[in-house]
């Protein structure tokens, strides 16, 4: 029996019960002349925790802003858990779906920026609540009582009133992470979230990271130079360049023995010439 392209929605649409959590399919993205992601293939298994690593302007950002529909792809389909993110192919076309489809996926997903994007003119709490109050419309009681755990767990039990502007950068990313949290994520984008901090605050959001890696099986994508810390958590390495995946592996086989000469070269550039190719 045909079906009408307005049925062919959510419930019409369901999750294949195997399907990869995400997944990328011949996804190009151009700004301009500008080829960014030539391509793209990839899938990422639940529970995967998978590193991204790359030159700068490789297309590692532009990936997670993919999955959280920050951007479109220009070319290509993303799946999230079987289903299409934002186009489907229909009769050889390529279609975008309507809003409420990934407005509805992108609430299984958390992401958490270098620069913590936090909005300022709400106290830490608010920031926690606004989205699992006014996105899920989850009850109140239940909302705030999981908040004071997250804030228990990032450390900040005591900060709850105070406005992002008067925490140190690595407690406003703690907030950040908790923020996410808030949203029972299926799947966390982690985006050099170190990277903007003092060096002696990176162990403190490192560590919480890693806690959240050990005590739950949320899929994670992230992109970080903190190697110690890909090898720690990730399971699988991709190495981009050129908009493209040129090697694969797992962390200790991608740090420790890089084949590819690009890989080897990045490797050199960030842990050093004494840590490569020693085994
Ligand atoms: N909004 C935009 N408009 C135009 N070009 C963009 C935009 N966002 C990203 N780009 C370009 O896309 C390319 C990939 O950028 P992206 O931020 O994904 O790289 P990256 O691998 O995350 O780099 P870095 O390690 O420096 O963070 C770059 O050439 C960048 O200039
Ligand atoms: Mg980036």
């Amino acid at each position: 029996m045909p079906t009408a392209p307005e049925q062919n929605d959510d419930a019409a649409r369901g999750a294949a019960p195997d399907a990869p959590v995400i997944e990328f399919r011949d996804v190009g993205k151009r700004y301009g002349d500008n080829v960014v992601l030539d391509g793209l293939d990839f899938s990422v298994r639940k529970g995967d925790r998978v590193t991204l690593i790359g030159p700068s302007g490789s297309g590692k950002t532009t990936i997670l802003r993919l999955v959280m529909t920050l951007e479109d792809a220009t070319e290509g389909y993303i799946f999230v858990d079987g289903e299409p993110l934002t186009h489907e192919e229909r009769n050889g076309r390529r279609v975008e779906l309507n809003k409420k489809q990934r407005k509805r996926i992108r609430q299984k997903i958390g992401m958490v920026f270098q620069q913590f994007n936090l909005f300022p003119n709400m106290t830490v709490l608010e920031n926690i609540v606004e989205a699992p109050l006014h996105v899920l419309g989850h009850p109140r009681a239940e909302v705030l009582e999981r908040a004071g755990n997250l804030l228990e767990k990032v450390g900040l039990a005591d900060k709850a009133d105070a406005h992002p502007s008067s925490l140190s950068g690595g407690q406003q990313q703690r907030v950040a992470i908790a923020r996410a949290l808030a949203m029972d994520p299926e799947i966390l984008l982690l985006d050099e979230v170190t990277s903007a901090l003092d060096p002696e605050i990176v162990g403190e959001v490192l560590g919480i990271l890693r806690t959240i890696a050990e005590e739950t099986d949320i899929t994670m994508l992230l992109v970080t130079h903190e190697m110690q810390f890909a090898k720690d958590v990730s399971n699988r390495v991709l190495m981009f360049d050129g908009g493209r995946i040129i090697e694969e592996a797992e962390p200790e086989a991608m740090f420790s023995n890089p084949t590819h000469e690009r890989t080897k070269s990045f490797l050199r550039a960030v842990l050093g010439e004494d840590q490569i190719g020693t085994r």
